[in-house]
């Protein structure tokens, strides 16, 4: 099927195009490069063997979005593009609404408009606030402490308005737990401008020297080491989990929401070791004050995507890693 990618270029879209492609769906890329390059295209081709369609615009733009659905015969929407810094969110609260929420409105009137009317979005974990316990299931209570959280809990909330309206449309809601990783092939992987907000990133620029030390935020948490637990998920296994969620949309026709992580919560530190062991490099580190926001703990109950999809999470914290450290150390030699 030929399927909408908003936001293909970017980190986690760029694995899911792989991933559709290796599915044998046809991705088109629709994405204003905002926070991605486009030479990830001609890495996608490297990796894909398979040319891939990319249409530059903005989801903002609902005339060009339907221009684009149209001209490819597009058959369901994956949708990824989005804003994504918590801190961003609370300092820039409108660029969320409107890139995340207006964006999104914008899409499904585009989608509305050609009766295309099938939905994967990317959601998050953000959107159950500081979890009364964990491992966290999907029918958990809601809330949120921050405008990108905020941003996703009305998008979902959107989504089930339509989906109530229009009974002929399918969605899926997807909750990302913590992705990290890259594709093992090295010619992709999560790139972000300026200084790494999240952790992965943030270690895989003090291994290549990039940066001095590592913060850790607080190692007086209420967890086995004191340091922040997380659920951090294989992007790859991530991008497979979409193709899974579109699958049962097609095949099973009815809403989901699932959460998309391994069911196993690592500490700080044990990311930092693991690191360590990938990439035989020392991580230094200093313990500095709790991050504001921040939460203890928070790892997913995995297992209703499991049933529904038949998709588990495969990928150790270990190849996280080494995928991590081979794009982290091999990224700035790969030819344009
Ligand atoms: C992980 C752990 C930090 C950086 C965020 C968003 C979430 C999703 C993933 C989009 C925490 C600690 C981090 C550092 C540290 N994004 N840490 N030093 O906050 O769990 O989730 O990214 O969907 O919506 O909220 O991820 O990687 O920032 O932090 O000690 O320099 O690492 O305290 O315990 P987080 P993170």
């Amino acid at each position: 099927m030929n399927v909408l990618l908003t936001g293909g270029a970017g980190y986690i879209g760029s694995h899911a195009c792989i991933a559709l492609v290796e599915a044998g769906h046809t991705p088109v890329i629709l994405d204003n490069f905002s926070n991605s390059q486009p030479a990830v295209l001609g890495r996608l081709q490297a990796i894909t063997k398979q040319a891939v369609t990319c249409e530059r615009g903005d989801v903002l733009d609902t005339e060009f979005v339907e221009v684009v659905l149209r001209k490819h015969a597009i058959g369901a929407v994956v949708h990824l593009a989005g804003a994504k810094a918590v801190g961003e969110s609370v300092a820039h609260p409108l660029k969320y609404y409107r890139n995340n929420v207006a964006g999104t409105v914008s899409l499904m009137q585009a989608m509305e408009s050609v009766g295309c009317g099938v939905f994967v979005f990317s959601s998050s974990a953000t959107v159950y606030g500081e979890a009364a316990s964990v491992p966290i299931r999907e029918d958990f209570a809601l809330s949120h402490t921050n405008p990108y959280g905020h941003s996703k809990l009305v998008i979902e909330q959107m989504l089930a308005a339509q989906a109530t309206a229009r009974p002929d449309w399918r969605v899926a809601v997807l909750r990302y737990f913590n992705p990290v990783g890259a594709h093992p092939s090295g010619l992709i992987g999560e790139d972000p401008k300026g200084v790494p907000n999240n952790l992965m990133p943030y270690i895989a620029q003090v291994a290549t020297g990039q940066r001095a030390a590592l913060q850790i935020f607080g190692d007086d948490y209420p967890t086995p080491d004191g340091t922040g637990v997380r659920d951090y998920i294989h992007v790859s296994d991530l991008a497979q989990g979409h193709v899974a969620a579109l699958g049962a949309l097609l095949q099973q026709g009815r809403n989901l929401t699932l959460n998309l992580g391994t069911g196993r919560g690592h500490s700080v530190l044990e990311v930092v070791r693991a690191f360590e062991q990938a990439s035989g490099r020392k991580i230094a580190y200093t313990i500095a004050p709790r991050r504001p926001g921040d939460i203890a703990q928070c790892y997913a109950d995995p297992s209703l995507a499991q049933a529904v999809l038949g998709w588990r999470a495969s990928r150790s914290l270990e190849e996280m890693c080494i995928d991590t450290w081979r794009w982290q150390s091999g990224k700035d030699t790969i030819a344009p």
